[in-house]
């Protein structure tokens, strides 16, 4: 029996619960291993729900039980979870988050934890909800050398301009619709600014380059300033406008930019719409790979963190290797950027 907690009963937490649920008897089969869900952690009660039996509102609970071997995050924040983070680790339990900004801030530093104590850290829903990237990227494409990753990185943004495009409707009523729908932070700020396209960026470099690229060094520009006049323009040449994350290297020099780009009919990503995220990776040997799928959501972000759930039980009592080191990567100057 593999015992696991869930902390953050919201949009992804929620759907922790239900994909496991759901298709419990075929996570067991590809787990080779009953997994059960011992506790859900949350601030609020739920009367009538099917976790109302297991909450629990003190994380020592959990991180105390010996029988609880994994622990999946999707709380939000950083300070909290990264205190959570550091104890399970400790205490021996692997940590599966779809946190982002805990990724991009501690990353390196409690992969190397998880490392030390034989367990696993692990964040494919950190980066483009549902679609798995992180983990091709760490497993699959290790031949190669990852010379270019650019990204449609944010569910909310797309959504928005892809609403407004198309519809013409309002800024404030479409990010309004993406909260409804729980694409959007808690703070919609960190995605319409372009802050969490950033962390996924920074995340992305990482991983591609081993290194560890800080999210503060990377230019970034949201999508608050984008007009209708833009949109007009857009339309008239047949183009699409888009916010792209982006990585590069050229000359042995390492590039990475968070802006609003406008892209035409022969662009691999112009047509990412909505909530879809694409990801395009360039290997200098592999060539060209897209990964392509929901950006946001609660089943679908739900699904890559039962992902990590079943790669930490297949684990149990290995390390996997994740290539980000704490040795900080150098960014080069934007304006010298070749787009
Ligand atoms: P929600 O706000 O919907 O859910 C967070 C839940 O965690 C809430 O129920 C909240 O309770 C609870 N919580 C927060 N702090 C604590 C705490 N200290 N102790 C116990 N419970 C706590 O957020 P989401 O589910 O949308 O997002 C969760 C994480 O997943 C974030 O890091 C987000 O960036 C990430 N993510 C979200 C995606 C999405 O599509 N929504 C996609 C990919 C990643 P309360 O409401 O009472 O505060
Ligand atoms: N707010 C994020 C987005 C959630 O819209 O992409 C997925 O990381």
């Amino acid at each position: 029996m593999i015992n696991v907690a869930v902390l953050g009963y919201g949009t992804v937490g929620s759907g922790v619960v239900e994909v496991i649920n759901t298709n419990n008897e075929l996570i067991n089969k590809r787990v080779g291993d009953t997994v059960k869900i011992k506790y859900v952690l949350d601030l609020r009660d739920f009367p009538g729900d099917v976790v109302e039996n297991i909450l629990v509102k003190d994380y020592d609970v959990i991180v105390n039980d010996p029988e609880v071997s994994i622990i999946a995050e999707a709380m939000g924040g950083i300070d909290f979870p990264y205190e959570c983070a550091k104890k399970a680790i400790a205490a021996g339990k692997s940590y599966c988050t779809s946190n982002k900004e805990l990724v991009a801030k501690h990353g390196p530093e409690l992969i190397k934890l998880a490392k030390e104590n034989n367990v696993n850290f692990l964040f494919e829903a950190s980066v483009g909800g549902g679609i798995p990237v992180i983990r091709p990227i760490n497993e699959s494409l290790t031949p190669d050398d990852i010379v270019e990753v650019v990204g449609i990185l944010n569910g909310t943004t797309n959504y928005i301009l892809s609403k407004m495009a198309k519809e013409g409707s309002d800024f404030d009523t479409v990010l309004k619709r993406a909260q409804d729908l729980g694409y959007a932070e808690r703070n919609p700020e960190a995605d319409v600014e372009g802050y969490d396209a950033c962390r996924k960026i920074a995340i992305l470099s990482s991983l591609a380059t081993g290194k560890y690229v800080n999210f503060e060094d990377i230019k970034t520009e949201g999508i608050t300033k984008i007009t209708d006049v833009d949109f007009k323009y857009a339309n008239l040449l047949g183009l699409s406008v888009k916010l792209f994350g982006r990585f590069k290297k050229v000359d042995g020099k390492y590039f990475a930019m968070v802006s609003p780009v406008m892209i035409d009919k022969t662009h691999p990503l112009y047509s990412v719409e909505d909530v879809k995220n694409g990801i395009l990776v360039r290997g200098n040997m592999v060539g060209d790979v897209m990964f392509y799928g929901s950006g946001a959501g609660k089943l679908p972000t739900a699904s890559a963190v039962v992902s990590d759930i079943v790669e930490a039980a297949r684990a149990i009592g290995r390390n996997i290797n994740i290539i980000m080191s704490d040795e900080k990567l150098e960014l080069s100057d934007i304006s010298e950027f070749e787009s």
